[in-house]
């Protein structure tokens, strides 16, 4: 009779901390550190999560709604104080949040309308405001002097375009922006308990503004994503509701913003690292976007996404309980050699880059990947061109990172245009 291997015992690293500052520092060095062959699912009691690093079977977890449920995926990674639950409770805010934490038959309600109001015509008719936006930004930097990347083109571009995209009026942009931050530490950070009070303050306000922002748009339609929806509304009010619309928009409004802004920070920093990388795209515009494509394996802006069992199950060889909370390694998955040969090399030219799993896989997958790497692409080509002598300053310079497990990019980056003679 054939024998199946045995599902083992699961490895424990009692030092695995995602939020610890070497880690921040550098990801990779701790991946590099670890036995990932010999232990490709472990789990780590700093976070109680179970560790999945290797790309099948990450795959195969986004492949699986029914075995791994979404509910985890914006779980406040530490308990939240009551006096924190009870304001998130009273603003609407529930442990589910938004589409992406939710399940079929939730998940399919609002994933249906989101996708078909998210048309590839109106993507393609942000290329030229995406164009403009860029060059706005760039014009505002004096050439003589070095300035920080980020604040200046990374962080502004990305919140810009989706706002506008949406249709949230300008003057309303910083405000959202900032909840955005306040919902990025709550969810996939360890804040203090007066910290998440504050945190969950902001979480209620934003969406209560986005309610607002939806029954003053039913009133005013204009040629936005948030007016298409209402479109939608219009045709079966039951089939999508007011409630619903500003769900999808407390997605939008934040899936469409970090993960850009680090994208850009993330591909700017690899590029200027080795500056031969930068030079060749100078010579070579037309090889922006496969660059693009290769950041998103060699340092993916979501490094980590996160799934529960909802049953036992076997990954990796290791037999996992019911409600056993994973931690989905995306960076790791970037750098397994059974995909990519040779993963710790930044190859441009590697022909299956396109194979990350940077924007998940499955029933969730991103709905905005093509934005994101169009905004990408053109603020590589709007930089490239004015700035053909860029570089970091200085070339070691420290670069901070926000505390938290899954939007990881540059929090600064400063570069010199080098055009000051
Ligand atoms: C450019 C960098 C981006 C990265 C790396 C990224 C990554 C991801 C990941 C990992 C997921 C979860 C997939 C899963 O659970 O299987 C996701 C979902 C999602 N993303 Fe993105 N994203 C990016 C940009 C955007 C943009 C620009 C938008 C919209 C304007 C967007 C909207 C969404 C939405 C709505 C979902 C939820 C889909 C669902 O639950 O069905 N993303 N993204």
């Amino acid at each position: 009779m054939a024998t199946e291997p045995e599902a083992v015992q699961c490895p424990v690293r009692a030092d695995f901390d995602p939020l610890d500052p070497a880690f921040l520092e550098d990801p990779y060095a701790v991946l590099a550190s670890l036995p990932v062959a010999e232990e490709p699912v472990f789990y780590a009691p700093a976070l109680d999560y179970y560790v999945v690093t290797r790309y099948a079977d990450v795959e195969a977890v986004f492949l699986d709604p029914h075995s791994y449920s979404a509910a985890t995926a914006q779980l406040p990674l530490v308990p939240l104080v009551p006096a924190a639950r009870e304001i998130l409770a009273a603003g609407g805010h529930r442990p589910q949040p938004s589409m992406v934490s939710l399940d079929p038959p939730a998940h399919t309600r609002l994933r249906r309308p989101t996708s078909r109001a998210f048309t590839p015509r109106r993507v393609a008719a942000m290329e030229a405001r995406i164009r403009a936006t860029v060059d706005e930004l760039l014009d505002a930097v004096d050439p003589a002097a070095p300035f920080d990347l980020v604040a200046a083109l990374t962080f502004p571009l990305p919140a810009s375009i989706v706002f506008s995209f949406m249709g949230v009026p300008e003057a309303d942009w910083a405000r959202l922006k900032e909840w955005c931050g306040h919902r990025a530490t709550l969810a996939w950070g360890r804040p203090a308990p007066d910290e998440q009070v504050e945190h969950a303050e902001s979480m209620a306000a934003y969406r209560g503004y986005l309610r607002e922002l939806v029954a003053a748009k039913a009133d005013a339609r204009g040629d936005d994503y948030a007016s298409a929806l209402l479109a939608i509304h219009d045709e079966d009010p039951e089939a999508l509701t007011h409630e619903e619309i500003a769900s999808i928009l407390f997605s939008l409004s934040f899936a469409g913003h970090e993960t850009t802004n680090n994208l850009i920070g993330n591909t700017v920093r690899r590029l200027l690292e080795e500056p031969v990388r930068y030079e060749r795209l100078v010579k070579e515009p037309q090889q922006i976007p496969h660059t693009v494509d290769e950041i998103l394996r060699f340092d993916p802006s979501v490094p980590v996404w996160r799934r529960v069992t909802t049953k036992p199950a076997t990954l990796g060889g290791v037999e996992l309980p019911a409600n056993a909370k994973l931690f989905l390694w995306l960076a790791a998955a970037g750098r397994d050699a059974s995909v990519f040969p040779d993963p710790e090399a930044f190859d441009p030219e590697r022909p299956n880059s396109r194979r990350t799993l940077a924007f998940g896989r499955g029933i969730h997958f991103c709905i905005g990947s093509a934005l994101g790497r169009l905004e990408a692409t053109l603020a590589l080509e709007a930089l490239t061109r004015p700035f053909p002598a860029l570089r970091l300053v200085p070339a070691d310079q420290e670069i901070p990172f926000h505390p938290n497990i899954s939007f990881r990019g540059p929090q600064a980056l400063w570069v010199d245009p080098g055009m000051s003679g």
